[in-house]
């Protein structure tokens, strides 16, 4: 089955086209992406409007890109996979009223696709997903949830972020750095140089037993801390970044074991832009609970179209246009 995939939720313009089947080992037949960030890195975060009126711009080049790399015509392929939400109202319009104009051409279905469910099921881009059932940690600018996933559609959350997600915290810390855009991979290059230690910061709700996390305090007690540094002195800075990247990654590492112990499950998927970070993938490999730690290539943890073509395998199909777009589709409730 040849799939091709769109992804235009956030700042990405991402196509993707790929050949296989569930539960095997796909071809990439060719990926294209587009990253806004340097229009809205001056923004200190992506402004809807702009983002939305990129996609428009960049989706029909980057559409036929794809298709001529892999010298696919439209006619050679069974489905469009399109992400339909959660993400930007603006954003997520453009790239379904793309696929499906796109769809109605060649006469082919267009699969909406949850951009969270391509996230937790990206690990299997390169490696079989691990068998049923597995908990995730999918960690992103949005989101911040572990998920005991006993089959394709069968999500449970067990635990989640009361406030701010791991990823939104990376970002506000590093603005209030003065670190550029998008956070967590400048506070990590920051933190190379710094010492975890020199901060003491919180580790929010690790004390408590359940599977919940908390972020905004985090970044409050980053702002409080900063107070009379010489934030010029890149020293101080790094210290800092590596202090902060420290308690995001201890409180995910922690709750995530947790979630195995609790649900007596040996493997854990970690997913979303966040499971890029080094450190949480170091921290969690090493483990002493015996838990296998799977994660998708780093280029698959941030926003991609291959992703959300690779998840449309596992979705059913039918034929239906009876469905809209939802900036805020619960991962666990149909479109
Ligand atoms: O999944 P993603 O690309 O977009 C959303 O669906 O939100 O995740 C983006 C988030 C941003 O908050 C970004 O700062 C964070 O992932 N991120 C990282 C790293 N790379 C991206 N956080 C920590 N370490 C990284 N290396
Ligand atoms: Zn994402």
């Amino acid at each position: 089955m040849i799939i091709l995939g769109i992804e235009s939720s956030c700042d990405e313009t991402a196509v993707a086209l790929i050949k296989g089947k569930p539960h095997a080992k796909i071809a990439i037949l060719s990926e294209t992406i587009a990253s806004q960030i340097q229009i809205h890195a001056p923004f200190g975060g992506v402004v809807p409007e702009v983002a939305s009126r990129e996609h428009l711009a960049i989706l029909p080049r980057l559409t036929k890109e794809t298709l001529r790399k892999a010298n696919i015509s439209l006619e050679m392929i069974d489905a469009i996979a399109v992400t339909a939400g959660p993400g930007l109202m603006g954003c997520l319009l453009v790239g379904v009223s793309f696929a499906r104009g796109l769809g109605e051409a060649a006469n082919i279905p267009v699969i909406p696709v949850h951009h969270m469910v391509g996230h937790l099921l990206a690990p299997g881009i390169h490696e079989n997903l691990p068998p049923f059932p597995f908990i995730t940690l999918l960690v992103s600018g949005g989101h911040t949830m572990l998920v005991r996933v006993n089959g394709i559609d069968d999500y449970q959350i067990i635990g989640q972020t009361i406030d701010d997600a791991a990823g939104e915290c990376f970002d506000k810390t590093a603005r209030l750095l003065g670190l550029p855009y998008p956070g967590g991979p400048s506070i990590a290059k920051a933190a190379h140089d710094g010492d975890a230690k020199a901060f003491k910061l919180p580790r929010p709700l690790l004390q408590k037993k359940n599977l919940d996390f908390s972020f905004s305090g985090l970044k409050t007690a980053v702002m409080y801390a900063l107070k009379d540094q010489d934030l010029s002195n890149p020293q101080t800075i790094a210290n800092i970044a590596a202090s902060t990247q420290s308690a995001i990654v201890d409180v995910l590492v922690q709750k995530s074991l947790r979630a195995c112990k609790q649900e007596k499950i040996k493997n854990l998927v970690i997913a979303g832009g966040v499971a890029a970070n080094h450190l949480l993938r170091t921290q969690l490999d090493g483990n002493s609970q015996n838990i296998a730690i799977h994660y998708p290539d780093i280029q698959y943890c941030t926003d991609n179209a291959t992703m959300i073509a690779h998840a449309a395998l596992y979705l059913k199909q039918n034929d239906t246009t009876d469905w809209d777009v939802n900036p805020r589709w619960k991962f666990t409730d149909n479109l």
